[in-house]
């Protein structure tokens, strides 16, 4: 067997698909898998060695398909079972594998057990499968404990019972319609293993696992005000080491003995399957447990993605994250956009003064899209220059910034409503994207269809790949000729890197080996090129042997 039949994750490029807003094929407004499947040559050329496609389960879809009501069937609205296989075969047939996305923390409450568990009533068996508790105070109307919802309001809800009278209370970190699973159960052990092998038999490459770091929760659901770092101020409480051994539902160290259990399910397939984990853990050394060798095999590297467009944060969160992955034997990954972010073009559009998050709500106001494009090429070509693997979110290869006017209306993301309206949620970076440059859907589905699911704004043609192809200074054209370099370079994808000595304040280097050298300048200033390198590429033009401010180059040394 050769070490890329099952060493490829180590290296690897993957090109993120959220399916409802990536190609719509039946003109139904919301992306599919015959869409997805129309595009792969696409992703052919861009060069990508894998998708992770976000989950295409039947969903009543309360947010956005991460509430699953049945893990081993498809969403009709993408398409069938069958054209899921085809899909699967057809990637492969391209070279490129395909990563499912698996969400073990919660179900829908359509999903059969929930609604089982709502029928069979307090204490019975179906209830167990799940996180019901009799509420507090003398007529059990007040919450079992203080846990907040990840999209604001408390994370309990009570139900009804059968008799009309209101009844038990259950758990949900998320939205009401997401009731937590009981991770102490054996059915739900035994429920996803199933599920694993059915989807792995089916010749899927690998999961990303959703919120990988919440499944087991403390036995007796203390308050987290009962905590000691609970009266820290919110951004103390993510200092390495403070809270993150005992949050009573967050990266708990009981959830390692569930991933060793998925692990052996994964090896014994030729090749093995693998995982990528979903965890945002503020501590690179507690994000490196999940991936020792007997668990997971990647985890996102969050730290890079939050980390503001400054070279000394950049060195220091690169440094962080190549010793903690050496230690357990892990490839590195870096990322800098998703489905639940703002789109980095807008992000690093802002000033990055104390910068603190990948909100925009967290950020400046005032926006410099062309500074911000210019600083997404440099940091597209310093991702790919780094030792590991990388993600591509859907539509940064056009260099997509956030729609961030959406009308309200328009807004789906349960947090607008869970929020009182407070907080916009995620939909900005989940705008369908933008093939062509003609209205109405910009080439996501055909022109006598419905709506896309959100609206697109006028401007979104002025990023679409048709105007990009062939054009040598696009965004497009820089990850196509990246990634092409990236593949065709021995001293990239995995491996080691070494610091350059002597760089001005605001700029650094790295050489890999053999003969290759990245220079990635944040100052406001041109850095000289030092002696003897040669330029293979670069994210804009240099200027009398210098590399221009917010531009990162390539060199052979
Ligand atoms: C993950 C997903 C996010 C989802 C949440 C709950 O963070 O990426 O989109 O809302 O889990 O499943």
């Amino acid at each position: 067997m050769s070490d890329d039949r099952r060493d490829w994750w180590r290296h690897a490029v993957i090109y993120q698909v959220y399916i409802r807003s990536f190609a719509d094929a039946d003109g139904d407004g919301l992306g599919d898998i015959a869409g997805l499947r129309s595009k792969l040559d696409h992703l052919v050329s861009l060069g990508v060695d894998a998708i992770w496609i976000n989950p295409w389960y039947p969903s009543p879809f309360a947010d956005a398909g991460y509430d699953v009501s049945d893990y081993r069937a498809i969403e009709p609205r993408f398409g069938t079972l069958e054209a899921a296989t085809e899909l699967i075969a057809a990637a492969h047939d391209r070279g490129v594998r395909v990563l499912l996305d698996i969400v073990p923390n919660h179900t829908s409450d359509q999903h059969v057990w929930f609604q089982q568990a709502l029928a069979a009533g307090p204490g019975s068996p179906e209830r167990e499968r799940y996180v019901f508790r009799d509420g507090l105070g003398p007529n059990g109307d007040e919450r079992p404990n203080d846990w907040q919802s990840a999209f604001h309001g408390p994370a309990w809800t009570r139900v009804v019972e059968a008799d009309g009278t209101p009844g038990q209370w259950y758990l949900h970190l998320f939205a009401p319609e997401q009731p937590d699973l009981n991770w102490h159960h054996p059915d739900v052990h035994a429920d996803f293993l199933e599920t694993l092998r059915f989807w792995f038999d089916r010749g899927v490459d690998g999961f990303r696992i959703d919120v990988a770091h919440s499944l087991v929760k403390e036995e007796g659901l203390p308050d987290i005000a009962a905590r000691s770092w609970a009266t820290l101020p919110f951004r103390l409480q993510s200092i390495p080491g403070v809270h993150q051994t005992d949050h009573p539902h967050w990266d708990r160290d009981e959830v390692h003995e569930i991933y060793r259990e998925w692990r052996r399910v994964a090896d014994a397939y030729d090749p093995p399957r693998i995982f990528v984990a979903e965890a945002w853990v503020p501590d690179p050394s507690r994000i490196a447990r999940y991936l020792r060798a007997d668990e997971l095999h990647t985890a996102f590297n969050f730290d890079f993605l939050r980390c503001p467009w400054s070279a000394d944060q950049l060195r220091t969160v690169i440094d962080d994250t190549l010793i903690e992955h050496r230690a357990v034997g892990a490839p590195a990954t870096w990322v800098l956009s998703n489905h639940d972010v703002a789109r980095h073009v807008s992000r690093l559009a802002r000033s990055q003064e104390g910068v603190r998050g990948h909100h925009l709500r967290d950020l400046a106001a005032d926006a410099d899209l062309s500074l911000g494009l210019r600083r997404a090429r440099a940091a597209a070509l310093l991702m790919f220059a780094l030792p590991g693997s990388c993600y591509v979110y859907q539509g940064e290869e056009f260099g997509l910034p956030e729609v961030e006017d959406l009308p309200d209306e328009a807004l789906q993301d349960p947090t607008w409503e869970r929020s009182g309206h407070t907080d916009r949620g995620r939909d900005g970076c989940r705008v369908p994207i933008p093939w062509s440059d003609s209205p109405p859907t910009f080439g996501f589905g055909p022109d006598h269809g419905n709506a896309p699911w959100l609206p697109q704004p006028a401007w979104f043609g002025e990023f679409a790949a048709s105007g990009q192809e062939g054009v040598a200074s696009s965004m497009l054209e820089l990850y196509r000729a990246g990634l092409a370099m990236r593949r065709a370079e021995p001293a990239l994808g995995d491996g080691e890197m070494a610091w350059s000595p002597s760089m001005p304040d605001g700029a650094f280097a790295f050489t890999r080996e053999p003969g290759f050298a990245c220079l990635v300048n944040v100052s406001a200033s041109p850095v000289p090129v030092p002696d003897g390198w040669e330029l293979l590429l670069a994210s804009g033009p240099l200027t009398d042997g210098t590399v221009p401010a917010d531009t990162t180059a390539w060199f052979r040394r």
